[in-house]
């Protein structure tokens, strides 16, 4: 990958030598709560893609990554559409998250399960401790998109999380975006 790469600031959006991946409502099986709910969605609706410029091989210490995540807005049952969130295998590792647009929460997890959770909008900037999983939600009615930089050898680790999931699921109660432990 080369330096030929550019960044929108008032979109989030990367062109020129950028990787990209797109997740759909089929890879997110047994993450959320309602499963019947997500079974009943088209399978190929697109939940996020992540446009990223990895300029140092992945893995190796020393250098850092750059991307942007687009979160859709949605529901499967009555929990917000999200990222599948991760910690970094390399759990050493740290991360900034910044709001480019959009409303939505930020999901930070110890490794003991305990769980907080920041308010995003735009402008809001978000550093992300070492050995802490992180996951996007999206609380609004647009995309949310949020950039981010982290170490080329951090690496994600999804497993904990597919069988634990985080200390809270977001739900939209009533109308309003509500943190509820998760059973
Ligand atoms: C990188 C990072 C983000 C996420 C992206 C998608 O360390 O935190 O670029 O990878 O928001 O989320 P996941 O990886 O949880 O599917
Ligand atoms: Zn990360």
């Amino acid at each position: 990958m080369t330096d030929n790469v550019t960044f929108d600031p008032a979109t989030g959006l990367m062109a020129g030598d950028i990787q990209q991946s797109q997740t759909v409502i089929k890879d997110m099986q047994g993450l959320y709560e309602d499963e019947a709910a997500r079974l009943a969605l088209p399978q190929e609706t697109a939940v996020y893609r992540v446009q990223s410029h990895c300029r140092e091989q992945a893995g190796v210490a020393g250098g850092l990554f750059w991307g942007t995540s687009f979160l859709s807005p949605g529901l499967v049952g009555d929990e917000y559409f999200m990222t599948k969130g991760h910690f970094h295998g390399e759990r050493e590792t740290a991360e900034y998250y910044f709001c480019i647009s959009g409303q939505g929460m930020l999901l930070l997890m110890t490794e003991s399960g305990e769980t907080v959770w920041k308010t995003l909008s735009p402008g809001a900037l978000c550093y992300i401790p070492r050995r802490q999983a992180h996951r996007l939600v999206n609380t609004g009615d647009t995309t949310l998109a949020v950039g981010a930089c982290w170490p080329s050898n951090a690496g994600h680790d999804y497993g904990s999380i597919r069988q634990k999931g985080f200390g809270v699921r977001v739900k939209k109660i009533n109308g309003v975006p509500t943190a509820v432990p998760n059973q």
